[in-house]
């Protein structure tokens, strides 16, 4: 499970070393929004360096192309992948808006492969950040067997929908105008369809880097939501969001004592039991292999 993914523009080559050192599970070196029109084609450059020169330890290794809508994306695609496919485990693909934008990248890494050569498939993850990421979100979560993993991208989706919001990922006053959660339909929709087929779910950036607390906050409810775990801008995030997305002692400790009840009622020939006044049974069982999931001792999480 990827807990963290950390951003770098591609642009800042002495970030993009610290990017390569941090504790992150994951990086993405990015080509879209925090670099200049002027200056994407020539930062390719970074991009194919970095992945070649710099050592990304057991992080996932992923570059972020420009939209598909763009005259960058197929030159971001075609650059990356030609000098350094062995080298990348992702592209990331922003404002996918349709299952067709998924299935051009996937066609043009398949002839790139082929004509390099390449014996393993470059894997794909998906930002679900417009309004039309989210009406045809269950297409583009089915588009490809390539496709991992799909993100929410709270500030592109608030200007999309023209929901008003000040910074990327940090609630404000607009929150405070609306008794739910402003963002619960599209971030429940890229939870279920992840789940539905099989992709890990990632919630996008807490762009206020020196609030801590604000980022805690904003973990914990994209980890009461079913996230996987959450992208950051700064290295100073990688912690909270490390902590948040893995299981707590106590979380454990529940988890193994509600197996342990069911499967003492279930040799007595029963499949409910209580424990302290609470009913449990199979499904609990689902719910605490959830926890166990995330511990990394027992679960698929990473150190
Ligand atoms: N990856 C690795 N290291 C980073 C980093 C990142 N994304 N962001 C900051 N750092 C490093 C800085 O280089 C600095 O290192 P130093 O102390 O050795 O000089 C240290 O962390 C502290 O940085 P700080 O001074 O707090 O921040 P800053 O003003 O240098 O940078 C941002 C702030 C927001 C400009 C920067 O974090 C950034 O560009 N983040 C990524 C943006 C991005 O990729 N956006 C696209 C996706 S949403
Ligand atoms: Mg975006």
């Amino acid at each position: 499970v990827t807990r963290s993914m950390l951003f770098v523009p591609a642009t800042r080559w002495a970030v993009i070393e610290k990017a390569a050192t941090s504790p992150a599970d994951a990086v993405c070196i990015d080509l879209e929004d925090s670099v200049p029109p002027d200056e994407k084609a020539a930062s390719r450059a970074n991009v194919i360096r970095a992945f070649r020169e710099l050592d990304f330890g057991s992080k996932k290794r992923l570059v972020r192309i420009n939209g598909i809508e763009t005259q960058w994306a197929h030159g971001d695609v075609i650059e990356v992948v030609e000098a350094i496919g062995t080298s990348i485990d992702e592209i990331m693909i922003p404002k996918v808006a349709s299952a067709h934008h998924v299935a051009f990248i996937e066609t043009l890494l398949r002839q790139l492969e082929s004509r390099c050569g390449l014996d393993r498939a470059i894997a794909l993850h998906g930002q679900i950040e417009t309004a039309a990421g989210f009406v045809w979100l269950r297409e583009i979560a089915s588009a490809s067997r390539r496709l991992t993993t799909v993100s929410f991208g709270a500030g592109d989706y608030a200007a999309s929908m023209r929901m008003p919001a000040a910074a990327i990922g940090v609630p404000d006053a607009n929150d405070a105008e609306y008794a739910g959660h402003r963002w619960h339909a599209v971030m429940h929709g890229i939870v279920a369809a992840a789940r539905t087929f099989g992709l890990a779910c990632m919630d996008g950036p807490f762009a206020s880097f020196q609030d801590v607390e604000g980022l805690e906050r904003s973990c914990r409810t994209s980890r009461a939501l079913g996230f996987d775990g959450k992208q950051c801008i700064h290295p100073a995030q990688i912690p909270v969001i490390h902590r948040v997305f893995t299981a707590t002692a106590a979380d454990l400790a529940h988890a193994r004592r509600v197996i342990d009840a069911f499967d003492r009622a279930a040799s007595e020939g029963r499949g409910s039991a209580a424990i302290d006044g609470t009913m449990i049974d199979e499904a609990s069982v689902r719910m605490a292999r959830t926890a166990l999931d995330q511990s990394p001792a027992t679960g698929s999480a990473q150190q």
